[in-house]
């Protein structure tokens, strides 16, 4: 059993698609082990994509990451985290394979619907970032 952190970005929750991006997990078999809907600040969209500071893209992704509210879930299930990566598809949408979620909903590599930890590490940090232990089931 492995977990995973997925966010449905600003972009996913204004364009309603929560229940359909929950249904695609579910259907794989991915559980629901926490979830809730936040609005991010500024402060914490940068503390949580701090791994890319530096980069070009930085200021708008955090500014993005903040503008509205987004759903923060952890998702357990065996090999939860490459399975998640393969139902979002490829961080730029041109590249995702039809039928992921972002070759579906995705308007652009910045505006790319949903986030999912890339590997184990990564997922421990940031399910700890938005998840106290006793809120995961
Ligand atoms: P995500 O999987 O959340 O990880 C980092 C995010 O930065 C990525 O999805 C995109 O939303 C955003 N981003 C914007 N521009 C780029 C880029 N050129 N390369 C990678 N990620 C980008």
């Amino acid at each position: 059993m492995e977990r995973t952190l997925s966010i449905i970005k600003p972009d996913g929750v204004r364009k309603n698609i929560t229940g359909e991006i929950i249904r695609r997990f579910e259907s794989a078999g991915l559980k629901i082990a926490a979830m809730k809907k936040i609005h991010m600040s500024k402060e914490t969209a940068e503390g949580f994509y701090a791994v890319h500071k530096g980069k070009f893209f930085y200021d708008e992704l955090t500014s993005f990451m903040s503008e509205g509210p987004v759903v923060v879930m952890v998702l357990e299930g065996e090999n939860a985290i490459a399975l998640n990566r393969k139902l979002m598809g490829a961080t730029n949408f041109k590249e995702a394979d039809p039928g992921t979620i972002r070759a579906d909903f995705a308007e652009s590599i910045q505006f790319n619907v949903v986030h999912g930890s890339d590997a184990p590490d990564t997922a421990e940090f940031e399910i700890g970032y938005f998840f106290k232990p006793e809120e995961i089931f």
